[in-house]
Protein backbone atom coordinates (compact mmCIF):
# COMPACT_ATOMS: atom_id res chain seq x y z
CA UNK A 1 0.00 0.00 0.00
CA UNK A 2 1.22 4.11 -0.90
CA UNK A 3 0.08 7.10 -1.83
CA UNK A 4 0.95 5.81 -4.95
CA UNK A 5 -2.13 3.35 -5.17
CA UNK A 6 -6.22 3.69 -4.46
CA UNK A 7 -8.16 0.83 -3.98
CA UNK A 8 -12.16 1.21 -3.84
CA UNK A 9 -14.91 -0.42 -3.08
CA UNK A 10 -18.53 -0.54 -3.43
CA UNK A 11 -20.61 -2.41 -0.67
CA UNK A 12 -21.87 -5.60 -2.47
CA UNK A 13 -25.06 -6.46 -3.49
CA UNK A 14 -28.20 -8.50 -2.34
CA UNK A 15 -29.33 -10.36 -5.33
CA UNK A 16 -32.45 -11.14 -4.21
CA UNK A 17 -33.76 -8.97 -7.12
CA UNK A 18 -33.24 -6.56 -10.25
CA UNK A 19 -30.93 -4.03 -9.46
CA UNK A 20 -32.25 -0.65 -8.40
CA UNK A 21 -31.55 2.91 -8.85
CA UNK A 22 -29.84 3.14 -5.04
CA UNK A 23 -27.31 0.11 -6.70
CA UNK A 24 -27.27 3.09 -9.77
CA UNK A 25 -25.81 5.23 -7.77
CA UNK A 26 -23.70 3.82 -5.49
CA UNK A 27 -21.93 2.48 -8.71
CA UNK A 28 -21.91 5.33 -10.75
CA UNK A 29 -20.05 7.67 -7.71
CA UNK A 30 -17.34 4.42 -7.32
CA UNK A 31 -17.02 4.64 -10.94
CA UNK A 32 -16.17 8.18 -10.81
CA UNK A 33 -13.46 8.34 -7.75
CA UNK A 34 -12.22 5.18 -8.72
CA UNK A 35 -11.49 7.58 -12.59
CA UNK A 36 -10.98 10.42 -10.95
CA UNK A 37 -7.67 8.64 -8.82
CA UNK A 38 -6.61 6.76 -12.23
CA UNK A 39 -6.78 10.41 -13.60
CA UNK A 40 -4.48 11.74 -10.89
CA UNK A 41 -1.79 9.32 -11.52
CA UNK A 42 -2.72 6.77 -8.78
CA UNK A 43 -2.18 3.08 -9.64
CA UNK A 44 -5.90 2.23 -8.94
CA UNK A 45 -7.80 -0.92 -7.94
CA UNK A 46 -11.96 -0.76 -8.02
CA UNK A 47 -14.19 -3.68 -6.50
CA UNK A 48 -17.47 -4.46 -6.65
CA UNK A 49 -19.20 -7.78 -6.45
CA UNK A 50 -22.64 -9.54 -4.84
CA UNK A 51 -23.60 -10.89 -1.15
CA UNK A 52 -24.98 -14.10 -1.53
CA UNK A 53 -25.25 -16.08 1.72
CA UNK A 54 -27.61 -14.42 3.69
CA UNK A 55 -30.56 -16.10 4.44
CA UNK A 56 -32.86 -13.67 2.73
CA UNK A 57 -31.89 -15.14 -0.58
CA UNK A 58 -32.84 -18.58 0.44
CA UNK A 59 -36.40 -17.49 1.54
CA UNK A 60 -36.57 -15.59 -2.10
CA UNK A 61 -35.71 -18.52 -3.88
CA UNK A 62 -38.07 -20.64 -2.16
CA UNK A 63 -40.90 -18.18 -3.23
CA UNK A 64 -39.26 -17.92 -6.94
CA UNK A 65 -40.07 -21.34 -6.65
CA UNK A 66 -36.05 -22.18 -7.50
CA UNK A 67 -33.16 -23.76 -5.65
CA UNK A 68 -30.95 -20.95 -4.18
CA UNK A 69 -27.78 -21.63 -6.24
CA UNK A 70 -29.76 -21.57 -9.51
CA UNK A 71 -31.95 -17.85 -8.15
CA UNK A 72 -28.52 -16.55 -6.86
CA UNK A 73 -27.05 -17.47 -10.05
CA UNK A 74 -29.72 -15.80 -12.18
CA UNK A 75 -29.56 -12.95 -10.11
CA UNK A 76 -25.62 -12.24 -10.20
CA UNK A 77 -25.98 -12.35 -14.15
CA UNK A 78 -28.44 -9.30 -14.19
CA UNK A 79 -26.06 -7.43 -11.25
CA UNK A 80 -23.12 -8.39 -14.10
CA UNK A 81 -24.55 -6.89 -16.72
CA UNK A 82 -25.57 -4.08 -15.24
CA UNK A 83 -22.19 -3.16 -14.25
CA UNK A 84 -21.71 -3.44 -18.32
CA UNK A 85 -24.41 -1.48 -19.08
CA UNK A 86 -23.50 1.52 -16.51
CA UNK A 87 -19.54 1.12 -18.10
CA UNK A 88 -18.03 0.94 -14.70
CA UNK A 89 -14.54 0.23 -14.83
CA UNK A 90 -14.34 -2.35 -12.16
CA UNK A 91 -10.89 -4.64 -11.66
CA UNK A 92 -13.02 -7.55 -10.20
CA UNK A 93 -16.16 -8.83 -9.23
CA UNK A 94 -16.72 -10.52 -6.01
CA UNK A 95 -19.26 -12.93 -5.19
CA UNK A 96 -19.31 -14.34 -1.81
CA UNK A 97 -20.27 -17.91 -2.75
CA UNK A 98 -17.02 -17.67 -4.65
CA UNK A 99 -14.16 -20.78 -3.05
CA UNK A 100 -12.06 -18.21 -3.07
CA UNK A 101 -14.12 -15.26 -0.81
CA UNK A 102 -15.11 -18.31 1.54
CA UNK A 103 -11.34 -19.68 2.51
CA UNK A 104 -10.30 -15.85 3.11
CA UNK A 105 -13.64 -15.76 5.36
CA UNK A 106 -12.72 -19.04 7.39
CA UNK A 107 -9.27 -17.75 7.99
CA UNK A 108 -10.29 -14.60 9.51
CA UNK A 109 -13.25 -16.62 11.69
CA UNK A 110 -10.14 -18.74 13.02
CA UNK A 111 -7.89 -15.73 13.82
CA UNK A 112 -10.92 -14.06 15.56
CA UNK A 113 -11.13 -17.21 17.05
CA UNK A 114 -7.29 -17.64 18.18
CA UNK A 115 -7.58 -14.53 19.30
CA UNK A 116 -10.18 -15.44 21.62
CA UNK A 117 -12.87 -13.11 20.36
CA UNK A 118 -15.51 -15.49 19.81
CA UNK A 119 -17.16 -17.82 22.27
CA UNK A 120 -20.31 -19.43 22.38
CA UNK A 121 -23.72 -18.71 23.68
CA UNK A 122 -27.26 -17.68 23.62
CA UNK A 123 -29.21 -15.12 21.85
CA UNK A 124 -32.19 -13.47 21.79
CA UNK A 125 -33.44 -10.43 20.25
CA UNK A 126 -35.50 -8.79 17.91
CA UNK A 127 -34.05 -9.41 14.30
CA UNK A 128 -35.26 -8.30 10.74
CA UNK A 129 -34.43 -10.65 8.06
CA UNK A 130 -34.45 -7.93 5.24
CA UNK A 131 -31.19 -6.59 6.96
CA UNK A 132 -30.23 -9.76 8.35
CA UNK A 133 -29.92 -7.82 11.62
CA UNK A 134 -30.65 -7.79 15.32
CA UNK A 135 -31.91 -4.90 16.36
CA UNK A 136 -32.22 -2.81 20.21
CA UNK A 137 -35.06 -1.75 22.29
CA UNK A 138 -33.48 1.74 21.90
CA UNK A 139 -33.02 1.23 18.18
CA UNK A 140 -36.43 0.01 17.59
CA UNK A 141 -38.78 0.53 20.37
CA UNK A 142 -41.92 0.10 18.66
CA UNK A 143 -40.80 -3.56 17.18
CA UNK A 144 -40.37 -2.06 13.52
CA UNK A 145 -37.59 -2.48 11.57
CA UNK A 146 -36.39 1.39 11.35
CA UNK A 147 -35.13 1.08 7.21
CA UNK A 148 -37.75 -1.76 6.36
CA UNK A 149 -41.13 -0.46 8.48
CA UNK A 150 -41.60 -3.96 8.84
CA UNK A 151 -42.60 -5.97 12.28
CA UNK A 152 -39.12 -7.22 13.87
CA UNK A 153 -38.76 -11.14 14.88
CA UNK A 154 -38.20 -12.61 18.17
CA UNK A 155 -35.63 -15.01 17.96
CA UNK A 156 -33.70 -16.99 20.02
CA UNK A 157 -30.82 -18.98 18.73
CA UNK A 158 -27.27 -20.87 20.34
CA UNK A 159 -24.68 -19.75 18.27
CA UNK A 160 -20.95 -18.23 18.25
CA UNK A 161 -20.39 -14.72 19.27
CA UNK A 162 -18.26 -11.52 18.36
CA UNK A 163 -17.13 -9.60 21.14
CA UNK A 164 -17.81 -6.63 19.69
CA UNK A 165 -18.33 -5.05 23.52
CA UNK A 166 -14.56 -5.41 24.38
CA UNK A 167 -13.56 -3.22 21.78
CA UNK A 168 -15.71 -0.32 22.37
CA UNK A 169 -13.55 1.95 23.61
CA UNK A 170 -10.96 1.38 21.08
CA UNK A 171 -13.22 2.24 18.36
CA UNK A 172 -14.71 5.01 20.01
CA UNK A 173 -11.29 6.49 19.96
CA UNK A 174 -10.05 5.50 16.32
CA UNK A 175 -12.94 7.60 14.82
CA UNK A 176 -12.10 10.39 16.77
CA UNK A 177 -8.61 10.49 16.59
CA UNK A 178 -9.11 10.01 12.41
CA UNK A 179 -11.65 12.79 11.38
CA UNK A 180 -11.65 11.37 8.26
CA UNK A 181 -12.62 7.88 8.70
CA UNK A 182 -16.35 8.31 8.49
CA UNK A 183 -17.57 10.70 5.77
CA UNK A 184 -19.35 12.82 6.32
CA UNK A 185 -19.24 14.47 9.60
CA UNK A 186 -23.41 13.74 10.04
CA UNK A 187 -22.31 9.93 10.06
CA UNK A 188 -19.99 10.61 12.21
CA UNK A 189 -21.64 12.36 14.57
CA UNK A 190 -23.87 9.58 14.67
CA UNK A 191 -21.80 6.74 15.24
CA UNK A 192 -19.82 8.62 18.24
CA UNK A 193 -23.36 9.60 19.89
CA UNK A 194 -24.03 5.86 19.85
CA UNK A 195 -20.74 4.71 20.66
CA UNK A 196 -20.58 6.89 23.31
CA UNK A 197 -24.71 6.49 24.62
CA UNK A 198 -24.99 2.73 24.29
CA UNK A 199 -23.77 -0.21 25.81
CA UNK A 200 -22.64 -2.15 22.97
CA UNK A 201 -23.88 -5.81 23.11
CA UNK A 202 -21.75 -8.41 21.40
CA UNK A 203 -22.70 -9.30 17.79
CA UNK A 204 -24.10 -12.80 16.82
CA UNK A 205 -21.58 -14.41 14.41
CA UNK A 206 -23.36 -17.53 13.40
CA UNK A 207 -26.86 -18.82 12.00
CA UNK A 208 -27.89 -22.54 12.44
CA UNK A 209 -26.73 -24.29 9.36
CA UNK A 210 -30.03 -24.73 6.78
CA UNK A 211 -27.46 -25.44 4.05
CA UNK A 212 -26.70 -21.95 2.37
CA UNK A 213 -23.38 -19.77 3.96
CA UNK A 214 -20.27 -20.30 4.76
CA UNK A 215 -19.83 -23.33 7.29
CA UNK A 216 -18.06 -22.51 10.30
CA UNK A 217 -14.09 -23.98 10.67
CA UNK A 218 -14.89 -27.03 13.35
CA UNK A 219 -18.58 -27.18 13.07
CA UNK A 220 -19.49 -27.41 9.77
CA UNK A 221 -22.73 -29.27 10.51
CA UNK A 222 -24.16 -26.80 12.71
CA UNK A 223 -23.64 -23.66 11.99
CA UNK A 224 -23.00 -21.27 8.90
CA UNK A 225 -21.16 -17.88 9.70
CA UNK A 226 -23.42 -14.56 9.76
CA UNK A 227 -24.10 -13.35 6.46
CA UNK A 228 -22.28 -9.77 7.74
CA UNK A 229 -19.35 -11.19 9.07
CA UNK A 230 -18.69 -13.04 5.98
CA UNK A 231 -19.72 -10.30 3.97
CA UNK A 232 -17.65 -7.25 4.65
CA UNK A 233 -14.24 -10.17 4.34
CA UNK A 234 -15.10 -9.84 0.47
CA UNK A 235 -13.27 -5.92 0.50
CA UNK A 236 -10.05 -8.36 1.89
CA UNK A 237 -10.62 -11.33 0.17
CA UNK A 238 -10.58 -9.86 -3.24
CA UNK A 239 -6.94 -9.12 -2.94
CA UNK A 240 -6.00 -11.92 -1.16
CA UNK A 241 -7.29 -14.40 -3.61
CA UNK A 242 -5.27 -12.03 -6.57
CA UNK A 243 -2.25 -11.83 -4.34
CA UNK A 244 -3.04 -7.96 -4.49
CA UNK A 245 -3.46 -7.62 -0.56
CA UNK A 246 0.15 -6.34 -0.03
CA UNK A 247 -0.51 -3.87 -3.17
CA UNK A 248 -3.20 -2.53 -2.13
CA UNK A 249 -4.71 -3.19 1.50
CA UNK A 250 -5.65 -1.04 3.57
CA UNK A 251 -8.39 0.41 1.30
CA UNK A 252 -8.62 3.69 0.76
CA UNK A 253 -12.29 4.07 0.14
CA UNK A 254 -14.92 1.68 0.95
CA UNK A 255 -18.25 3.81 -0.45
CA UNK A 256 -21.80 2.91 0.72
CA UNK A 257 -25.02 3.96 1.79
CA UNK A 258 -26.69 5.24 4.66
CA UNK A 259 -28.39 2.50 5.91
CA UNK A 260 -25.22 0.20 6.74
CA UNK A 261 -22.78 2.21 8.39
CA UNK A 262 -22.91 0.59 11.37
CA UNK A 263 -21.82 -2.91 10.11
CA UNK A 264 -18.63 -0.71 8.24
CA UNK A 265 -17.35 1.78 10.85
CA UNK A 266 -17.89 -0.13 13.83
CA UNK A 267 -18.30 -4.03 13.11
CA UNK A 268 -15.84 -4.02 10.46
CA UNK A 269 -12.57 -2.18 11.96
CA UNK A 270 -13.47 -4.41 15.30
CA UNK A 271 -12.98 -7.67 13.39
CA UNK A 272 -9.86 -6.39 11.48
CA UNK A 273 -8.48 -5.19 14.37
CA UNK A 274 -8.81 -8.22 16.67
CA UNK A 275 -7.70 -10.31 13.25
CA UNK A 276 -4.29 -7.75 13.25
CA UNK A 277 -5.12 -6.72 9.86
CA UNK A 278 -4.77 -2.89 8.96
CA UNK A 279 -7.80 -0.72 8.75
CA UNK A 280 -9.06 0.83 5.42
CA UNK A 281 -8.31 4.47 5.62
CA UNK A 282 -11.95 5.96 5.50
CA UNK A 283 -15.61 5.36 4.81
CA UNK A 284 -17.57 7.65 2.88
CA UNK A 285 -21.22 7.17 3.28
CA UNK A 286 -23.33 8.10 0.56
CA UNK A 287 -26.98 9.38 0.92
CA UNK A 288 -30.13 7.64 -0.15
CA UNK A 289 -32.07 7.98 -3.42
CA UNK A 290 -36.01 9.12 -2.74
CA UNK A 291 -38.41 9.01 -5.08
CA UNK A 292 -39.92 12.21 -6.90
CA UNK A 293 -42.01 12.83 -3.76
CA UNK A 294 -39.23 12.52 -0.64
CA UNK A 295 -40.57 9.30 0.24
CA UNK A 296 -38.31 6.17 0.39
CA UNK A 297 -38.99 4.42 -3.17
CA UNK A 298 -40.90 1.37 -2.44
CA UNK A 299 -43.29 -1.33 -4.21
CA UNK A 300 -45.97 -1.36 -2.07
CA UNK A 301 -46.09 2.97 -2.73
CA UNK A 302 -46.05 2.56 -6.48
CA UNK A 303 -42.97 5.37 -6.48
CA UNK A 304 -39.75 2.75 -7.65
CA UNK A 305 -38.27 4.09 -10.51
CA UNK A 306 -36.08 1.50 -12.16
CA UNK A 307 -32.41 2.37 -14.08
CA UNK A 308 -33.16 0.32 -16.72
CA UNK A 309 -36.47 3.07 -17.56
CA UNK A 310 -33.79 5.62 -17.75
CA UNK A 311 -31.33 4.15 -19.60
CA UNK A 312 -33.46 3.44 -22.02
CA UNK A 313 -34.82 6.61 -22.73
CA UNK A 314 -31.57 8.78 -21.55
CA UNK A 315 -28.39 8.77 -22.66
CA UNK A 316 -25.72 6.58 -20.41
CA UNK A 317 -23.74 10.19 -19.44
CA UNK A 318 -27.32 11.95 -19.03
CA UNK A 319 -27.86 9.68 -16.44
CA UNK A 320 -24.70 9.62 -15.03
CA UNK A 321 -24.75 13.35 -14.75
CA UNK A 322 -27.57 13.58 -13.03
CA UNK A 323 -27.01 11.11 -10.70
CA UNK A 324 -23.43 12.91 -9.87
CA UNK A 325 -24.18 16.76 -10.21
CA UNK A 326 -28.07 16.47 -8.96
CA UNK A 327 -28.13 14.66 -5.90
CA UNK A 328 -26.11 16.13 -3.39
CA UNK A 329 -22.92 13.73 -2.56
CA UNK A 330 -23.44 13.64 1.20
CA UNK A 331 -27.06 13.65 1.91
CA UNK A 332 -30.63 12.31 0.59
CA UNK A 333 -31.60 13.23 -2.77
CA UNK A 334 -35.31 12.87 -4.46
CA UNK A 335 -34.90 11.28 -7.97
CA UNK A 336 -36.46 13.23 -10.24
CA UNK A 337 -36.77 12.65 -14.49
CA UNK A 338 -37.63 16.10 -15.17
CA UNK A 339 -34.17 17.60 -13.64
CA UNK A 340 -32.80 15.08 -15.43
CA UNK A 341 -34.12 15.94 -19.02
CA UNK A 342 -33.08 19.58 -17.99
CA UNK A 343 -29.44 18.66 -16.88
CA UNK A 344 -29.51 16.79 -20.42
CA UNK A 345 -30.92 20.12 -22.40
CA UNK A 346 -29.67 22.92 -20.49
CA UNK A 347 -26.21 22.24 -18.97
CA UNK A 348 -24.68 18.87 -21.19
CA UNK A 349 -26.97 20.33 -24.34
CA UNK A 350 -26.57 23.79 -24.14
CA UNK A 351 -23.48 24.85 -22.34
CA UNK A 352 -21.21 22.35 -23.39
CA UNK A 353 -22.44 20.17 -26.55
CA UNK A 354 -23.37 23.78 -28.40
CA UNK A 355 -19.69 25.26 -26.97
CA UNK A 356 -18.09 22.85 -29.32
CA UNK A 357 -20.67 22.73 -31.93
CA UNK A 358 -20.21 26.76 -32.20
CA UNK A 359 -16.26 26.63 -31.93
CA UNK A 360 -15.45 23.79 -34.15
CA UNK A 361 -18.31 24.38 -36.74
CA UNK A 362 -17.14 28.28 -36.84
CA UNK A 363 -13.52 27.41 -37.30
CA UNK A 364 -13.88 24.57 -40.01
CA UNK A 365 -16.05 26.96 -41.82
CA UNK A 366 -13.63 29.71 -41.92
CA UNK A 367 -9.92 28.58 -41.44
CA UNK A 368 -7.99 25.19 -42.02
CA UNK A 369 -8.46 22.89 -39.65
CA UNK A 370 -4.85 22.63 -38.06
CA UNK A 371 -4.87 25.18 -35.61
CA UNK A 372 -1.60 26.27 -34.12
CA UNK A 373 -0.74 28.08 -31.05
CA UNK A 374 2.52 29.47 -31.78
CA UNK A 375 2.43 32.87 -30.36
CA UNK A 376 -0.61 32.65 -29.36
CA UNK A 377 -1.73 34.85 -25.90
CA UNK A 378 -3.35 32.82 -23.25
CA UNK A 379 -6.96 33.94 -22.09
CA UNK A 380 -7.96 31.09 -20.46
CA UNK A 381 -6.71 29.11 -17.97
CA UNK A 382 -7.88 25.81 -16.08
CA UNK A 383 -5.46 25.29 -13.53
CA UNK A 384 -7.40 27.09 -10.62
CA UNK A 385 -10.63 24.70 -11.50
CA UNK A 386 -8.58 21.40 -11.64
CA UNK A 387 -7.22 22.42 -8.06
CA UNK A 388 -10.84 23.70 -6.56
CA UNK A 389 -11.90 19.93 -8.02
CA UNK A 390 -9.15 18.34 -6.52
CA UNK A 391 -10.39 19.64 -3.20
CA UNK A 392 -13.68 18.93 -3.41
CA UNK A 393 -13.30 15.44 -4.78
CA UNK A 394 -10.91 14.82 -1.68
CA UNK A 395 -13.81 15.76 0.62
CA UNK A 396 -16.31 13.38 -1.48
CA UNK A 397 -18.33 16.21 -2.66
CA UNK A 398 -18.19 15.31 -6.67
CA UNK A 399 -21.06 17.50 -7.27
CA UNK A 400 -19.39 20.33 -6.49
CA UNK A 401 -16.53 18.83 -8.18
CA UNK A 402 -18.88 19.41 -11.03
CA UNK A 403 -19.95 23.06 -10.05
CA UNK A 404 -16.65 24.17 -10.39
CA UNK A 405 -16.12 22.31 -13.95
CA UNK A 406 -19.52 23.94 -14.80
CA UNK A 407 -18.39 27.46 -14.06
CA UNK A 408 -15.07 27.24 -15.98
CA UNK A 409 -17.63 25.83 -19.16
CA UNK A 410 -19.69 29.32 -18.29
CA UNK A 411 -16.62 31.06 -18.60
CA UNK A 412 -15.47 29.59 -21.47
CA UNK A 413 -18.88 30.20 -23.58
CA UNK A 414 -18.64 33.82 -22.18
CA UNK A 415 -15.29 34.35 -23.84
CA UNK A 416 -16.71 33.16 -27.05
CA UNK A 417 -19.67 35.77 -26.43
CA UNK A 418 -17.03 38.63 -25.54
CA UNK A 419 -15.07 37.82 -28.54
CA UNK A 420 -17.53 37.23 -30.90
CA UNK A 421 -15.41 35.18 -33.22
CA UNK A 422 -18.05 34.79 -35.92
CA UNK A 423 -17.50 38.69 -36.58
CA UNK A 424 -13.85 37.59 -37.50
CA UNK A 425 -14.60 34.90 -40.36
CA UNK A 426 -12.84 37.38 -42.53
CA UNK A 427 -9.68 38.06 -40.43
CA UNK A 428 -7.75 34.85 -40.03
CA UNK A 429 -5.42 36.25 -37.97
CA UNK A 430 -7.70 37.65 -35.53
CA UNK A 431 -9.91 34.91 -35.38
CA UNK A 432 -6.93 31.80 -35.39
CA UNK A 433 -6.13 33.00 -31.69
CA UNK A 434 -9.34 32.72 -30.43
CA UNK A 435 -10.32 29.45 -31.92
CA UNK A 436 -7.14 28.24 -30.16
CA UNK A 437 -7.81 29.72 -26.73
CA UNK A 438 -11.53 28.12 -27.09
CA UNK A 439 -10.50 24.37 -28.94
CA UNK A 440 -8.21 24.74 -25.95
CA UNK A 441 -10.05 25.35 -23.12
CA UNK A 442 -12.47 22.39 -24.61
CA UNK A 443 -10.22 20.23 -24.63
CA UNK A 444 -9.48 21.10 -20.72
CA UNK A 445 -12.81 21.10 -20.09
CA UNK A 446 -13.30 17.43 -21.37
CA UNK A 447 -10.21 16.11 -19.53
CA UNK A 448 -11.32 17.45 -16.37
CA UNK A 449 -14.66 15.94 -17.14
CA UNK A 450 -13.38 12.28 -18.39
CA UNK A 451 -13.64 10.74 -15.00
CA UNK A 452 -17.37 11.73 -14.65
CA UNK A 453 -18.23 11.34 -18.57
CA UNK A 454 -15.77 9.12 -20.01
CA UNK A 455 -17.79 8.92 -23.11
CA UNK A 456 -18.67 12.31 -23.59
CA UNK A 457 -15.02 12.90 -22.87
CA UNK A 458 -13.38 10.59 -25.29
CA UNK A 459 -16.04 11.81 -28.23
CA UNK A 460 -15.26 15.59 -27.12
CA UNK A 461 -11.35 15.00 -28.02
CA UNK A 462 -11.74 13.01 -30.67
CA UNK A 463 -13.32 15.93 -32.74
CA UNK A 464 -10.23 17.99 -31.65
CA UNK A 465 -7.57 16.43 -33.12
CA UNK A 466 -5.09 16.94 -29.97
CA UNK A 467 -1.43 16.55 -30.10
CA UNK A 468 -1.66 15.95 -25.89
CA UNK A 469 -3.87 13.28 -24.54
CA UNK A 470 -3.64 14.00 -21.21
CA UNK A 471 -4.37 17.09 -18.49
CA UNK A 472 -0.88 17.21 -17.64
CA UNK A 473 -0.05 16.88 -21.10
CA UNK A 474 -1.60 20.19 -22.12
CA UNK A 475 0.61 22.94 -23.00
CA UNK A 476 -0.83 25.92 -24.25
CA UNK A 477 0.66 27.28 -27.10
CA UNK A 478 2.49 23.97 -27.78
CA UNK A 479 -0.26 21.82 -27.88
CA UNK A 480 -1.95 22.09 -31.30
CA UNK A 481 -4.96 21.01 -33.09
CA UNK A 482 -6.53 19.28 -36.13
CA UNK A 483 -10.42 19.74 -35.88
CA UNK A 484 -13.18 17.60 -37.44
CA UNK A 485 -17.00 18.05 -37.64
CA UNK A 486 -18.58 17.36 -34.59
CA UNK A 487 -21.35 15.28 -33.94
CA UNK A 488 -24.37 17.05 -31.65
CA UNK A 489 -23.44 14.88 -28.72
CA UNK A 490 -26.80 16.05 -26.40
CA UNK A 491 -29.52 16.52 -28.87
CA UNK A 492 -32.47 17.79 -27.36
CA UNK A 493 -35.00 16.04 -25.73
CA UNK A 494 -38.53 17.09 -25.24
CA UNK A 495 -40.48 16.70 -21.97
O1 LIG B 1 -26.81 -3.63 2.05
N1 LIG B 1 -30.10 4.98 -2.46
O2 LIG B 1 -26.87 -4.76 0.03
P1 LIG B 1 -28.02 -3.93 -0.73
C1 LIG B 1 -28.76 4.88 -2.41
N2 LIG B 1 -25.41 -6.66 0.94
N3 LIG B 1 -28.12 3.76 -2.04
C2 LIG B 1 -28.86 2.71 -1.69
C3 LIG B 1 -30.28 2.74 -1.73
C4 LIG B 1 -30.89 3.94 -2.14
N4 LIG B 1 -32.19 4.08 -2.22
N5 LIG B 1 -30.71 1.53 -1.33
C5 LIG B 1 -29.62 0.78 -1.07
C6 LIG B 1 -26.47 -4.54 1.32
N6 LIG B 1 -28.51 1.49 -1.29
C7 LIG B 1 -25.41 -5.52 1.77
C8 LIG B 1 -24.07 -4.82 1.76
S1 LIG B 1 -21.41 -4.80 2.07
C9 LIG B 1 -20.32 -5.75 2.84
C10 LIG B 1 -22.93 -5.68 2.22
C11 LIG B 1 -27.12 1.06 -1.11
O3 LIG B 1 -28.14 -4.60 -2.03
C12 LIG B 1 -26.89 0.43 0.26
O4 LIG B 1 -26.77 1.42 1.25
O5 LIG B 1 -29.21 -3.80 0.14
C13 LIG B 1 -25.62 -0.34 0.01
O6 LIG B 1 -24.51 0.50 0.15
C14 LIG B 1 -25.78 -0.79 -1.45
O7 LIG B 1 -26.81 0.02 -2.01
C15 LIG B 1 -26.18 -2.25 -1.57
O8 LIG B 1 -27.39 -2.48 -0.89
Amino acid sequence: MSDKTFYITTAIDYPNGKPHMGHAYEKVVTDCYARWYEFLGRDTYFLTGTDENGQKLMESAKTAGKETLEFVDENVAVFRKFCDDLKIRHDDFIRTTEKRHQDVSKDIWKKLEANEDLYFGKYSGLYCLSCENFYTELQAPEGVCPHHNIPLELKEEDGFFFRLSKYQDWILNHIKTNPEFIVPKSSRSEIVSRLEKEEIRDVAFSRPNQGWGIPVPGKEDDFVMYTWCDALVNYYSALVSNNLQDKYWPADVHVIGKDIVWFHCVIWPCMLHAAGIPLPKQVYVHGMILAADGKKMSKSLGNVIDPYSMLDKYPLDSFKYYLLRGIPAQSDGAFSEQELIDKHNNELGNDFGNLIMRVVKLSLKNIPPEISGTGVTQDLSFEDCFTKMKEHMEKREHNKALDVLWESVNRVNQYVNEKEPWKLKTDPEALTPVIYNCVFGIQSLALLLEPFLPETAKKTVSYLGSSSESFNDLKFGETHYKLETPEALFPKIES
